[in-house]
């Protein structure tokens, strides 16, 4: 039975954390006040801000990375699930030289263009793709081909999911739940100030893993549904696995009303099976956008689909602009991740890494009785601080965010890093003795908020 976990214990822990970490920072936190005066929050990515400081990074080798005071972690984090092949992996680097070297960009396609796409259409069995340099772009072009391919205009969407900073889609991501609605029937709620009201009249919002709400859409107004993105396994909410039979019931529903379906792999893309979640899913999406991890350090994001979906590219319906899509250098890195490092082998070994590192943060729970559950997926995966499962962003947003908190302030201080909510990520420079490293300081942890 899991035990109650005191506030105010969590709190005087935080504070003990937190000051530890101050001591280990003085040049970060000195860096900071130079920031401010050029870069608007002293950061150039919300995200990077950290409470309770950002970290200046300044190096990377494998799975560690060291930061301006010269404190080496064990990077649980992979700068946002990107680093998947490990940091400054010599292949990438050797990719990128003998590209630089070579000029880096032209108006003209490479042959790399071409590869690249050959073997994302392999892996993702999607004969077509376009290149483009952010997931944002992706999942917003992904939308546009539904939306084109369908002449519909309205898009289904997660309550939980996030899809990146376009206006169509920076919706109903991490929200307040008393002001989006009930848990059933979710509204659509902006993510930040800036996005205009007129965008939610396009877009329905649904809880995760609810086929029933998906189909009440689709029987209300299915004829102007172009169609649904998601994030086939949620992961910005934790990690959340999808209830067997959910993505193929989404899969048949949207068929069933002409509408197509998006799976948003930014994350799961080419890191959880050569062919993603939609590999491991068994489920094939019409239209798959795909950033991070692709690019092994350097921006890049595609989009995929069927030749249904595509032929919008071909018959000119759709224009498909952007200066740096197919860039050189990135198609370069993409190519050496693609062929010479995440190889099969790799995913099976994520695949006894993670029953390995999964039963241990179990063994540590139990122990302790903490009111926690674990989800993962092969290199993904995260702690969610409730006893009961959790199914959907409501049931993340009821999770205990202090003691998360203080759990990633250990973490810190122990020398790893893993990001603050999201999920962990590991690359294939993790070894066992690094992930211990993040078991034992959830072991401290759990001593500690439990004495
Ligand atoms: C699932 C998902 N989609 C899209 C994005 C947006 O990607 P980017 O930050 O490259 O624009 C993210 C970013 O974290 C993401 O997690």
């Amino acid at each position: 039975m899991p035990i109650q976990i005191d506030p105010a214990r969590v709190e005087e822990l935080t504070e003990h954390q937190a000051a530890k970490l101050a001591e280990k920072l003085p040049r970060s936190i000195e860096f900071a006040k130079r920031a401010s005066q050029s870069l608007a929050g002293g950061v150039a990515c919300t995200w990077h801000a950290l409470d309770p400081y950002t970290i200046y990074g300044s190096r990377g080798q494998g799975s560690r990375i060291w930061d301006l005071d010269g404190n080496a972690y064990v990077d649980l984090h992979c700068g946002y699930g990107v680093m998947v092949v490990g940091h400054a992996h010599p292949k990438v680097v050797e990719a990128i030289r003998e590209r630089a070297g070579l000029g880096t960009h032209f108006a003209m396609p490479v042959e790399d263009t071409v590869i690249v796409a050959e073997l994302l259409a392999e892996r993702f069995g999607l004969p077509l793709w376009r290149f483009k340099n952010s997931g944002s772009e992706a999942t917003m072009e992904a939308c546009r081909i539904m939306r084109a391919a369908t002449g519909r205009d309205l898009i289904v969407k997660v309550e939980g999911s996030y899809h990146g900073s376009s206006d169509g889609l920076a919706w109903s991501y991490w929200v307040d739940p008393a002001e989006a609605g009930p848990a059933d029937r979710p509204a659509a709620v902006p993510n930040t100030a800036g996005v205009p009201d007129a965008f939610a009249s396009v877009l329905r919002v649904v809880p995760y893993n609810d086929l029933p709400a998906v189909e009440r859409i689709l029987g209300d107004e299915g004829d102007c549904v172009a169609g649904m993105i998601l994030e086939p396994i949620l992961m910005n909410a934790g990690v959340i696995r999808p209830l067997a039979g959910y993505l193929q019931g989404l899969r048949e529903l949207l068929n069933r009303h002409g509408a197509l379906l998006a799976f948003d792999e930014v994350k799961t893309g080419v890191t959880i099976a050569a062919g993603g979640a939609t590999e491991w899913a068994g489920v094939r999406p019409d239209v798959v956008a795909l950033a991070k991890a692709i690019g092994g350090g350097v921006p890049v994001a595609a989009v995929g689909g069927t030749e249904e979906a595509m032929r919008v590219y071909l018959d000119g319906t759709l224009e498909g602009e952007g200066t740096f899509n197919g860039n050189p250098l990135s198609m370069a890195a993409a190519r050496v991740v693609l062929t010479e490092i995440l190889t099969p082998a790799v995913y099976e070994r994520f695949d006894a890494q993670d029953q390995r590192f999964r039963a241990s943060l179990q063994e540590v729970i139990d122990r302790h009785d903490l009111p926690a559950t674990v989800q993962t997926v092969r290199c993904r995966g995260s702690v969610h601080f409730r006893s009961e499962p959790v199914r959907n962003f409501r049931d993340e947003a009821d999770a205990d965010g202090p003691l998360q908190h203080l759990a990633w302030l250990y973490q810190l201080g122990a020398g790893v890093f893993p990001p603050a909510g999201d999920p962990w990520t590991f690359s294939v420079g993790h070894t066992d003795e690094d992930l211990d490293a993040y078991v034992e300081a959830f072991a401290t942890f759990a001593e500690a908020v439990t004495a």
